[in-house]
């Protein structure tokens, strides 16, 4: 069952924030409003922490300072991203019913004195939660400054897995109407290893904490079972505010790095928009591929249609173990690489920064040290350019090459037992999107499986659980022309976890004409050779090819002599794969050979500040917009011609883009 999507319709490009006024004394609101005017911030969401507020005794309510917070938006013009309050319960609820605190998988309980304390299965914290959302959405449904529903806040960012009794029956219905029978379990997860046979379905349980490593198809049942309550709570908040309220209803995804328990490619139709948070994680070698890749994705799950970036950070965020602040002009880089790639809406977690509680360190719009601020002066002037690009609004993200994702295959490489685990799902797909991005190519990122025919180049990176439908969706597109680039350890397994005998890469082995006999890793930190000189790192195979035609071979390491980047005509394209994890400029080499194969170029020419340039196009029905992003310190030119938006300068054949700088050039009609 899917919501009506109602579409969200927000003059221009929004900008804005999540205000939590709650924390402070009202004598501080009328200059908040007044500095969210100075600032241009247009969208606001409110209580979305709010419930131990609004309702501080069990069914007993009190709106009195929402209703004031929300006239005092209104009045000044500012639109509302109204939260259903039920991210966080009161202590009364966990107190009366402790059970609805979630388990981990060591049986222990998570307790209340952070947030999303409650287990996505549990029905008194849901009719708990019901019940306080009707009561919001009663109030406000058609309250005019209402523009958009924000169901709870990053569904699944702490409590995604829960191991508790109820969870556990909650799993057993999903299986029984996954399975049907006993046996179809029993066969899908091959219990016949281990002597894990069940004979009565009460004996199931979730991948609790064990001895040995679990069985690894019951805990990607798990991951499929556990994203799916949550939508369905998604989905139960949405129905009751369908009640009362016919305004698009959304929550907040997180694609970001290093969050991988909602499989969002099946939410997605539920939403009336697309909204996510991304925070740059300093942790990652390329943090801004990383952005730029979540920004891609969060396109992708819209459909290619704009979406809004719910929250990001002005500065540090608080709980990564260093938090970096942001350098001199990275937050208008950060946000209008977002826009570049097919945000409407440029959001932020926080307003005003707390003086108190877990977050008081994380950066806000308004900083502690107040408006005679650096920060201040950069949140003023980049409200200032999102108003300039209210033409860009509604426009849509132009890409001739895809990179297939999946949450599926993320959750299967990840299980315990496997050849190395220095291969993670997600650094596999960061380095092909890192050389992508290197190469200058935008990338729409798909579900394994979607239609290619819009593509020229499409890579799939470490695809590991692939069914063969899927892959015949990538085998039929290339033998129609495409080209494609397939990564190691991709086809290994099937939708059961199942290895796909007879050689890996499984129902792709025909296509690639290849036959991988043997996995070998190498350690990290080793280096290995190819013949044409390039160097790799963590990852060989043994195999041998069977059409294809080898491009590079191992010329040292455990698979010395055998092929490591082959090339097999297929139909009328070319099916490439890479047996081994290319160093980055190895990779962005290979990535530019094939893209001027498949005829893929970067949006505009460009040149200085190499690889550390953004050239993407938002075309609308009669103009096209061209981003470029410096994030060098050298300054580039790129070809275009038409208005710079923000500098209101004309450009005549080439742009010139000072380090550290963005242009927006409103194109005149490229074709
Ligand atoms: C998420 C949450 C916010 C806040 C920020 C901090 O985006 O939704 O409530 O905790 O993280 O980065």
């Amino acid at each position: 069952m899917t919501s009506t999507a109602r579409s969200f319709s927000h003059r221009g490009i929004a900008f804005g924030c999540d205000y939590n006024p709650e924390q402070w004394t009202p004598d501080v609101w009328d200059e908040d409003i007044a500095l969210m005017t100075e600032a241009g911030v247009d969208l606001v969401a409110v209580n979305i922490f709010g419930w131990s507020h609004i309702e501080p005794r069990s069914g007993e309510f009190d709106f009195a300072r929402l209703d004031e917070i929300i006239r005092l938006l209104h009045a000044a013009g500012i639109r509302i991203n109204l939260g259903t309050a039920t991210a966080s319960p009161p202590a009364w609820l966990t107190r009366r019913y402790p059970e609805i605190l979630p388990m981990a998988e060591d049986g222990t309980r998570r307790y209340q004195g952070g947030r999303q304390a409650w287990c996505p299965s549990s029905p008194l914290f849901r009719d708990a939660a019901l019940r306080l959302v009707e009561a919001v959405a009663r109030r406000y449904g058609d309250h005019p400054a209402v523009e958009l529903w924000h169901v709870s806040n990053e569904l699944g960012c702490h409590n995604a897995l829960c191991y508790c009794d109820v969870s556990a029956d909650s799993f057993r219905f999903w299986l029984h109407r996954r399975y049907g029978t006993l046996e179809a379990l029993n066969t899908a997860w091959g219990t016949a290893f281990w002597s894990q046979t069940y004979s009565e379905w009460d004996e199931i349980l979730p991948p609790r904490a064990t001895l040995s490593s679990r069985n690894p198809a019951q805990s990607l049942d798990f991951h499929r079972f556990s994203s799916d309550e949550l939508l369905g709570y998604y989905r139960a908040e949405t129905e009751v505010i369908r009640r009362f309220s016919d305004k698009p209803v959304t929550t907040n995804f997180m694609v970001t790095a290093h969050i991988e328990n909602m499989d969002y490619w099946s939410w997605a139709a539920d939403m009336d928009v697309i909204a996510n948070d991304h925070y740059l994680d300093g942790r990652l070698a390329d943090s801004t591929a990383e952005l730029a890749f979540a920004a891609d994705l969060s396109r992708g799950l819209s459909g290619g249609a704009p979406w809004i970036l719910m929250e990001h950070s002005t500065g540090a965020v608080n709980w990564q173990p260093l938090n970096l602040a942001k350098a001199p002009g990275q937050l208008l880089r950060n946000s209008l690489t977002h826009v570049a790639r097919g945000a409407d809406g440029v959001c932020f977690f926080q307003w005003r920064a707390s003086l108190q509680g877990s977050e008081k360190f994380h950066s806000a719009m308004l900083p502690h040290a107040g408006t005679d601020t650096d920060l201040w002066r950069e949140v003023v002037e980049l409200g200032g350019i999102v108003e300039r690009l209210e033409e860009v609004a509604g426009t849509r993200v132009e890409a001739h090459a895809a990179l297939v994702f999946s949450w599926e295959s993320w959750w299967a490489t990840q299980t315990e037992s496997r050849p190395s685990q220095a291969v993670g799902y997600l650094d596999q797909v960061h380095a092909a999107y890192g050389a992508l991005h290197a190469a200058g190519i935008t990338v729409d990122v798909v579900a394994p499986g979607a239609d290619l025919s819009d593509y020229r180049l499409v890579v799939v990176p470490g695809l590991h659980l692939l069914r063969a439908a899927e892959a015949a969706v990538l085998t039929d597109w290339i033998a129609a022309g495409g080209i494609a680039l397939v990564t190691y350890y991709s086809g290994t397994v099937d939708e059961q976890d199942r290895v796909w005998a007879g050689g890996y890469t499984g129902p792709l082995r025909e296509a690639l004409g290849i036959r991988v006999e043997e996995f070998a890793p190498v350690a990290p930190g080793e280096t290995l050779t190819l013949t044409d000189g390039s160097s790799a790192t963590l990852w060989s195979e043994r195999s041998r090819v069977t059409t294809a035609a080898v491009a590079a071979s191992f010329a040292d390491g455990p698979s010395q002599g055998r092929p490591a980047i082959t090339r097999n005509a297929w139909g009328d394209g070319e099916a490439w794969y890479a047996a081994t994890h290319l160093a980055p400029d190895a990779y962005r080499s290979l990535i530019e050979r094939l893209a001027d194969a498949a005829d893929v170029r970067p949006a505009a020419p460009a040149t200085g500040a190499d690889g550390a340039l953004e050239v993407v196009r938002r075309r609308g029905s009669d103009t096209s917009y061209l981003f470029v992003v410096n994030h060098g310190s050298a300054a580039a030119s790129v070809q275009a011609s038409g208005t710079e938006l923000i500098t209101g300068m004309p450009v005549a054949g080439v742009a010139q883009v000072p380090g550290g700088a963005v242009r927006i050039v409103r194109e005149e009609l490229v074709a």
